[in-house]
């Protein structure tokens, strides 16, 4: 849980902000009504906005004022993240009923549909950032950063080690490998949109990168312990799955209490990036905030 302050009032600000701009555009973006109500069911199932809203920190913490291009790219990011759930959840897939507390996609409009919902999220994100007002080469770079982040040499390649991988047990390293794409990629992306959009100096760039590497390692550290602690109440899905799917998880291959020193680690490595980017003299507190998030409860600890 985030009890930062200044992170707190961020995340309650820009929640909204991210919420209306997905009201009001996707609707129009989408022409048949069955395929529409399914994306949106997906989208406006609830969800934390966590990459979008880090994005829209990162922007921030260099100083640059958020304005709605940002919030579209942002709202972009958060279209193909659902598409990954959406996907994620089939039955060919982690065949998943829960989501964002509620029946999965396919679960409520059929395989057909969960999977045109997601083809039409993943290429409506890429829609969306192209038509920001944006210049023509912040565009090309967003583009580009994004179709690497999420595509074959990234989340996607991690999404197929991870089903493949089910039928064998992986090395540390590959797991490691594993967690950064599938999961760690989209959240790195974050810190590359903010630089290409803020044009920071290449020291910030690397730092907010820095950051977001490890947030991203730490998020899926963190899922999969959630999986052996956490309820199914808390995160709005199904735990205590991954074991029996045999799925390559840090509990399964570190062991529970190698795997909350892992998280630990990722966590201060995190800090020591934004000590870092503090160095260039930018206020940290809004992202260190965000860390909050990996504290484990006292029944977790
Ligand atoms: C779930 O992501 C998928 C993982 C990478 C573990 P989130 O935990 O951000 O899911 P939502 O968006 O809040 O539903
Ligand atoms: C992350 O892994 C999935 C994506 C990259 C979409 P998981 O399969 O562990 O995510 P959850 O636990 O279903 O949310
Ligand atoms: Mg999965
Ligand atoms: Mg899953
Ligand atoms: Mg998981």
């Amino acid at each position: 849980m985030i009890k930062n302050k200044v992170t707190l009032n961020f995340i309650q600000k820009y929640t909204p902000i991210l919420n209306d701009f997905l009201k009001t555009s996707l609707p129009t973006s989408i022409t048949n009504s069955q395929l529409s109500a399914s994306m949106q069911y997906s989208v406006f199932a609830g969800g934390k906005r966590l990459r979008p809203l880090l994005l829209l920190a990162m922007v921030k913490t260099t100083e640059t004022k958020v304005n709605l291009n940002t919030v579209q790219v942002a709202a972009s990011l958060e279209l193909l993240h659902t598409y990954s759930l959406i996907h994620d959840d089939l039955p060919a897939m982690d065949n998943d009923d829960l989501r964002r507390g509620v029946p999965t996609n396919h679960k409520k409009y059929g395989e057909a549909l969960a999977i045109l919902a997601g083809d039409g999220l993943l290429t409506l994100a890429f829609e969306w950032l192209a038509t920001t007002k944006y210049n023509s080469q912040i565009t090309s770079q967003l583009t580009q950063a994004l179709a690497h982040a999420a595509g074959p040499a990234g989340m996607v390649a991690g999404q197929a080690s991870d089903v493949l991988g089910e039928k064998e047990q992986l090395t540390f390293e590959q797991l490691k490998k594993l967690h950064k794409q599938k999961t760690g990629a989209l959240i790195t992306y974050t810190a590359e949109a903010a630089g290409i959009i803020t044009n920071s100096d290449s020291e910030t760039q690397k730092n907010l990168k820095m950051f977001a590497e490890n947030f991203g390692l730490a998020f899926q550290i963190f899922d999969d312990l959630e999986d052996v602690l956490g309820t199914e109440k808390m995160m709005g899905k199904a735990v205590h799955k991954d074991a029996g799917e045999h799925k390559n998880t840090y509990p399964g291959i570190r062991g529970l209490a190698q795997t909350k020193r892992d998280l630990i680690q990722c966590v201060s490595n995190c800090q020591s990036a934004l000590i870092k980017l503090q160095d260039s003299g930018v206020s940290i507190e809004l992202l260190q905030g965000f860390l909050e998030y990996f504290q484990l409860n006292e029944e977790e600890k």
